[in-house]
């Protein structure tokens, strides 16, 4: 595969930016070869600047859950940005969003629009503790929450894709009030709440751990925080940044949730459809602490800007149960023939699924948390994906990131996946035997 122009760019990119990537798994270091620069999409496919076309099994990560430059969406975007890009003022898209995701998902009763999953979680983390007047907050190793500070210890995601431990430049102090617990351990948190219970300003875990590789909780894992939370007056932030309005219409609250409910949620990706936009929402008496009302601070001169929002907007309006049905209908089909493949050329390997998304832990039977993930076999993940990626098919460049299908995956595309598979599963097994 021509690849000398992504080659000419990433020396570029490199002189410049650090490492030539915005973001630090984009930097293929962890399966090693050389970035592909894209320069256009359309539906479920991804061109490089090569010429090279690829089936898009990452999605930005998320966001582009209607596929690439869906017509709708460049419709409803165009006519907005004709219009100006921001006011920096209160304009009626927001309102319109904001609407429309109170209405899916009946936990957020309040909506504040942030640009990114990090900020959203940042002000849910603030809101917890002014609501609270507690420091102490729990998560859950191999969760992501962004990279703020205090939720940079045992952090999944890119943290783990490069096996940093901790991040420098993150103080002790700054982590002292973060306490981390294993990820679906009931007798950790049970334990941690009989402790410490009073000291308890929120505990954060994702609604279905996807950035350790795809590992759901256990069942009564999150209503057992929903349960200790409310028991002890500190606030469940469910982390839907990934989860939300991905897995279903109301996001992985809204299908899996029955009996219990967050106090605070976090959603970012789809909601932006592919823009900057992300939001905190919640309980009306907790997200009213926010200013101007309350006096938790939090402002941002490019929040809920009209061209996100209207990206967002035709984005949900394009996500109706027939979408739902269809992406977990391609989500099946895709990771069926995955782990096929991997059968068929007797590579071990966990299959793990969360609604639609999925991931393959190679060399692993179940995995239900970090310490168990993190003993996947990368050496073998490496030769998985260049393998895809020659093949034409565009995964996650991490062992530790799930798999993002859209609606736009055609029977052809779910074709050129099977065959890539098969290819990559004899290359793991050639290399392993
Ligand atoms: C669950 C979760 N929370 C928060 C974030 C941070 O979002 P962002 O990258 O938009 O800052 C991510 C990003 O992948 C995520 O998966």
């Amino acid at each position: 595969m021509e690849t000398s122009k992504s080659n000419y760019w990433h020396s570029r990119a490199q002189r410049v930016i650090p490492g030539g990537v915005s973001s630090p798994v984009r930097a293929f270091k962890a399966v090693g070869g050389t970035p592909r620069y894209f320069v256009s999409g359309a539906g479920s496919r991804v061109t490089d600047v090569d010429g090279n076309n690829y089936v898009d099994l990452v999605g930005s990560w998320g966001p582009m859950i209607v596929g690439h430059a869906h017509p709708k969406v460049v419709e409803k975007v165009s006519a907005a940005m004709s219009k100006s890009f921001s006011f920096g003022a209160p304009h009626p898209n927001e309102s319109l969003l904001a609407e429309s995701i109170s209405q899916r998902v009946s936990a957020a009763e309040r909506v504040r629009f942030v640009s990114s999953g990090t900020e959203a979680v940042m002000t849910a983390v603030r809101l917890a503790r002014g609501a609270t007047g507690r420091a102490l907050i729990v998560k859950f190793s191999g969760c992501y929450h962004g990279h703020l500070d205090s939720m940079l210890v045992s952090a999944g995601s890119g943290v783990a894709t490069l096996g940093l431990p901790n991040s420098p430049g993150v103080t002790a102090g700054q982590v002292a009030d973060t306490v981390v617990l294993e990820y679906n351990n009931f007798d950790e948190l049970n334990e941690l709440f009989s402790e410490r219970g009073s000291e308890v300003a929120a505990v954060i875990t994702e609604a279905a751990a996807a950035n350790m590789g795809v590992v759901p909780p256990l069942d009564g894992f999150n209503e057992q925080i929903a349960k200790l939370c409310a028991m002890h007056g500190a606030l469940m932030i469910l982390d839907e940044v990934m989860t939300g309005f991905r897995v279903s219409r109301a996001g992985w609250w809204g299908k899996y949730g029955s009996g219990w409910q967050p106090d605070l949620i976090t959603m970012g990706k789809v909601i932006g459809g592919g823009l900057p936009l992300a939001a905190v929402a919640g309980r009306a008496e907790i997200m009213d602490l926010l200013a101007p009302l309350g006096s938790v601070y939090q402002a941002g001169t490019l929040s809920g800007n009209p061209v996100a929002t209207s990206a967002g907007l035709a984005t949900l309006e394009l996500l109706d149960q027939d979408a739902y049905d269809l992406l977990d209908k391609r989500a099946g089909e895709i990771g069926d023939a995955i782990s096929g493949a991997l059968n068929g050329h007797v590579v071990q390997h966990s299959y793990q699924v969360a609604g639609n998304l999925f991931s393959f832990f190679l060399g692993c039977s179940r995995v239900t948390n970090y310490a168990q993930a993190s003993t996947q076999d990368q050496t073998a993940f490496k030769i998985f994906f260049n393998s895809m990626l020659d093949n034409g098919v565009s995964i996650p460049p991490s062992a530790f990131e799930a798999w993002f299908v859209s609606t736009a995956i055609t029977d052809s595309d779910v074709e050129t996946i099977a065959l890539a598979a098969d290819r990559a599963a004899r290359s793991v097994a050639q290399a392993l035997n």
